[in-house]
């Protein structure tokens, strides 16, 4: 069985949604969750689920304890599920080619530092955008950079607000992060 680890630092819907995927699939487990932030719904999540956790700061972020840490997992990917922080050089080329991250928005547009949640959905809207959507890319050393792997486009109505628009892309998440995650074991 294929071992993944999770990096979130939200409320951890899409986390839950891979959980809840490979539970019912059986070709993978989330054997870790880890969170630069103590209070993220996310560990509620890892807590009832019984799935071990690790609480980050940016020292031990970029420890080589932590790329120890995760080694011992064995992870086939390492999963980013609404994690902010710029992963480090060090944790790329050990895992290479192992890292994806979701960006809800169709990047290259609406991508790099700063874009995130809301910010995402208020630029989309306020740039009277017809459609957004969802990337899935590997991580590579630049935010939002990496190459794509799926894509996924939903409308954009004009009387959505960053809240409906959020949760329309939710949707795909929730829907596409677990299959793409599927196929990229089952063709690794
Ligand atoms: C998602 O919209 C994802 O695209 C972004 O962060 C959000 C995390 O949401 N990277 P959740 O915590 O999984 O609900």
């Amino acid at each position: 069985m294929h071992s993944l680890i999770i990096f979130a630092s939200g409320t951890g819907t899409n986390a839950y949604a891979i959980i809840e995927y490979f539970k019912k699939n059986g070709k993978a487990k989330v054997s870790l969750v880890v969170s630069n932030k103590a209070n993220a719904g996310v560990l509620e999540i890892a807590k009832r689920e019984e799935i071990p956790f690790l609480i980050i700061d940016r020292k031990t972020f970029h420890e080589t304890l932590l790329l120890e840490q995760l080694s011992s997992y064995k992870p086939s990917l390492i999963v980013l599920a609404g994690f902010l922080w710029k992963i480090p050089d060090a944790l790329i080329h050990a895992f290479p080619g192992k890292i994806v991250n979701i960006h809800p928005a169709l990047l290259p547009s609406y991508g790099g530092k700063g874009m995130y949640g809301h910010n995402v959905h208020n630029a989309v809207i306020t740039a009277k955008e017809k459609e957004s959507g969802i990337t899935i890319h590997y991580v590579d050393e630049h935010y939002d950079e990496g190459d794509v792997i799926v894509q996924a486009r939903c409308k954009v109505g004009q009387n959505d607000s960053a809240d409906t628009l959020a949760k329309r892309i939710h949707k795909l998440e929730h829907f596409y992060f677990p299959r793409t995650i599927e196929f990229l074991l089952d063709t690794q």
